[in-house]
C-alpha cells in the first residue's frame, strides 16, 4: 500500500492534497494515514495466523487518543510504559485485560492503577520490582499477573540508543538469573506467573537477533519446565524496524512466519509489542520553508519545524527523508542542509538533501509517525504542532496546535517582595 503519492505532482496522503491540510491547520503538523496503521497493524495480526496471539501495540511511539481508538477498534493489545499511558489506553477505548505493563521504573501509584484496571500482565524488570509489586497486590486483596522481562544478551545490530538486550543496558533480568527469580516468584503469594517477555531493540533491519533470542527464550522455557513453572505467554517485544532509506527490513510477515516455524508446536500464546513498524509509516511532519539562507560552504533551507517537534535527527542522527509537497517543474536541484529555528547546531532535520527550494515551499518529512510527536518539547517555547489523520477523503484534526496560552497554563509568578526590601535581605558576601 502506498497511501503518500504524488497525484498531478501535488503529494497526497491518501486522498487528499497536503497542500490544503497545511491551508487548513497550518505548519508544522503531524499527519496520518488511517489506512496505513490499519493496514500495518492487520500485517502484524496477520502474519500469526490462527496461532494464538496478541499485537500489544507500544503506545510510546505514538500516544495520541485517536491513534490508540483506532487501534483499539481493531482489537489490539497495548504496551505500556506508565500510568500516563495507561490513562491513554483507557481514554481511548482500549480494553485493559490486554494490556502488558514494561519498564523498568514502576511506581507505587502506577502499579495500583494498573492492578486496579485489571492489566493483563506486568513484564518486571527486577527483583526488587518483583517484592513490591507482591506487597502492593497483597495489600489490595489481588493477584498480580506477572511476566519476567529477561535480557537474552543479543546484540540487536541497532542504534546503541535503542538497543536494550545487552548485559550493559539497563533492561530487563539476566537471562542466567531468570530461573531463581521465578523461582522466588512462584513462592510470593500475591503473583500469578503468566508468561515472560524479552525485548530486545528498535529498528532491527534483520531477523538473526529476533530468533537468537527467541532460542533462548526457549531454553529457559525448558529449564523452567524441569522445576513446574508453566508458562502461557511468550512476549518477544517489539523492535521491527521500518524503512527509511535503504533498509530492507524484514516484513511483519516474514517475522511472523519465522516465529511460527519455531513456536507454532508450541503451547505458548504469542505476544508482539511494534510500536514503530505500526506507525511509523503511517505519518508525516508537514513543514514550511521560511528562508534560504547561503552560508560560505552550504545552503540552509530554515523550515518551521525543529527538534522541538522532530528529535530524532537531534537525538539519534537520524535520516528520514524529505520531499516537496509539489513538484517544481523544471526542479534545478542544489544541496541542502535543511534547519530548524532552535539555538541548536543539532537542530538538524536532513542534511545535504538534493531539492529544488523557494521561500514558501511545503515540504513532508516521512515517516515521522513513530517517536515524532510523542518525543516533541517546548524547547525554545514553541507551541506544540497539531496533528492530523486522514481518512479517505476526510481530514480530521486529532489534536489541536498548542496555544501560548496553554503552554504558559501551569506556570506562575511568585509574590516577589519590593526590589528595596530585596537589597536589604540580600545575604553579604
Ligand atoms: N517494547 C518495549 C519494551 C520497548 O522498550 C519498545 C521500544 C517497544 C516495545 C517498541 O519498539 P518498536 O517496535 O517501536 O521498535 N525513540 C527511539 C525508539 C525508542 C524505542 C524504545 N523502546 C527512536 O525514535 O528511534
Amino acid at each position: 500500500m502506498d497511501t503518500l503519492h504524488y497525484l498531478d505532482g501535488r503529494l497526497h496522503l491518501e486522498g487528499v492534497d497536503l497542500r490544503t491540510v497545511a491551508a487548513q491547520y497550518n505548519t508544522p503538523c503531524y499527519v496520518y494515514s488511517q489506512a496505513q496503521l490499519t493496514a500495518n497493524w492487520q500485517a502484524f495480526d496477520q502474519a500469526l495466523g490462527e496461532h494464538p496471539h496478541l499485537i500489544c501495540y507500544a503506545v510510546k511511539a505514538n500516544s495520541s487518543l485517536a491513534i490508540l481508538q483506532q487501534l483499539a477498534r481493531l482489537g489490539s493489545g497495548f504496551d505500556i510504559v506508565s500510568g500516563g499511558e495507561l490513562a491513554r489506553v483507557i481514554r481511548a477505548g482500549g480494553d485493559p485485560a490486554k494490556v502488558v505493563f514494561s519498564g523498568v521504573g514502576k511506581r507505587h501509584d502506577e502499579m495500583r492503577a494498573a492492578l486496579t484496571a485489571g492489566i493483563r500482565c506486568f513484564n518486571v524488570e527486577s527483583s526488587a520490582e518483583l517484592y513490591r509489586l507482591n506487597a502492593l497486590a497483597g495489600e489490595m486483596g489481588l493477584k498480580a499477573p506477572i511476566a519476567l522481562r529477561v535480557n537474552p544478551d543479543v546484540d540487536a545490530g541497532t542504534h546503541p540508543y535503542i538497543s536494550t538486550g545487552l548485559k550493559e543496558n539497563k533492561f530487563g533480568v539476566d537471562i542466567d538469573e531468570a530461573v531463581s527469580l521465578y523461582r522466588q516468584a512462584a513462592t510470593l503469594a500475591h503473583l500469578e506467573i503468566k508468561g515472560l517477555a524479552c525485548h530486545i531493540g528498535s529498528q532491527l533491519t534483520s531477523l538473526a537477533p529476533f530468533l537468537d533470542a527467541l532460542q533462548r527464550v526457549l531454553t529457559l522455557t525448558q529449564a523452567l519446565a524441569q522445576i513446574g513453572i508453566t508458562l502461557q505467554h511468550l512476549d518477544l517485544g517489539g523492535g521491527l524496524g521500518i524503512r527509511y532509506r535503504h533498509e530492507t527490513p524484514p516484513t511483519p510477515h516474514d517475522y511472523g512466519r519465522a516465529l511460527l516455524a519455531e513456536l507454532a508446536p508450541l503451547p505458548y500464546e504469542i505476544l508482539l509489542e511494534p510500536g514503530r513498524a505500526i506507525v511509523g509509516n503511517a505519518g508525516i511532519l508537514l513543514t514550511r520553508v521560511e528562508y534560504l539562507k547561503q552560508a560560505p560552504d552550504k545552503q540552509f533551507a530554515i523550515v518551521d519545524a525543529s527538534m522541538s517537534e522532530l528529535l530524532r535527527p537531534a537525538l539519534y542522527d537520524a535520516w528520514q527523508e524529505i520531499i516537496p509537497v509539489v513538484e517544481h517543474a523544471t526542479p534545478a536541484k542544489t544541496l541542502f542542509d535543511i534547519v530548524g529555528p532552535v539555538c541548536e547546531s543539532a537542530d538538524f532535520l536532513g542534511k545535504q538533501r538534493s531539492l529544488s527550494l523557494h521561500e514558501g515551499d511545503l515540504l513532508a518529512i516521512c515517516s515521522a509517525g513513530a517517536y515524532g510527536y510523542c518525543m516533541s518539547s517546548n524547547y525554545n517555547s514553541r507551541t506544540r504542532p497539531a496533528e492530523v489523520m486522514i481518512s479517505g477523503a476526510q481530514t480530521h484534526l486529532i489534536t489541536r496546535r498548542e496555544t501560548l496560552d496553554e503552554m504558559l497554563a501551569r506556570e506562575c509568578l511568585i509574590d516577589l517582595q519590593p526590589i528595596e526590601d530585596a537589597h536589604a535581605t540580600q545575604p553579604r558576601t
